[in-house]
């Protein structure tokens, strides 16, 4: 479930028309022969598309919508309830703190809030070079390794605030 400082902003709209890439497509019907009903597929096929947009806006929301005859209405409950999906912009990497108890007793909202402003950034804001995007998490669901981080897919070995920024620092 999203974390209680998720954007209330409306999803951002853009002029850019959205498809899925031809590989994509290809992807997309595959998965479909996987689940009983297109619906099912709802959540490999979001992945899909941030894979190749970054974020779901309005328009690959659309597009979803068209392509699956799924109410965008429902699109958009799906996307706001997963801390996986952006409907807004975010930096190449996403970097996920915990700040539930476990990791809070290691420094871990400390190091959540000194990442915000040692990046001069707000939750899921990119940086201003684009690089990362902050998101605060209840837990991640690796409590052994608190203070817990993971960046894109991968958890990150960390200690405190500054070993945390050492590590953001050799991101691309
Ligand atoms: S409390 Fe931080 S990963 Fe579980």
């Amino acid at each position: 479930m999203k974390s209680p400082e998720k954007s209330t902003e409306k999803t951002p709209t853009t002029n850019e028309p959205f498809a899925f890439s031809a590989a994509n497509l290809e992807t997309y019907k595959e998965l479909l022969t996987r689940y009983d009903d297109v619906e099912s597929a709802l959540l490999p096929v979001l992945h899909l598309a941030q894979e190749q947009t970054g974020w779901l806006a309005e328009n690959v929301i659309t597009y979803i919508s068209n392509l699956m005859s799924i109410p965008e209405i429902k699109i958009k409950e799906v996307i706001s309830f997963y801390d996986m999906f952006y409907d807004v912009p975010v930096g190449r990497n996403i970097v996920q703190v915990c700040t539930n108890i476990s990791c809070s007793m290691f420094g871990g909202r400390e190091i959540y809030q000194g990442l915000l402003k040692h990046f001069d950034t707000g939750y899921l804001t990119p940086t201003r070079d684009g690089r990362i995007s902050l998101q605060k998490m209840e837990c991640l669901g690796a409590c052994e390794l608190a203070p817990c981080m993971r960046v894109n897919d991968d958890f990150v070995a960390i200690t405190d605030l500054t070993s945390a920024i050492h590590k953001l620092e050799e991101l691309p």
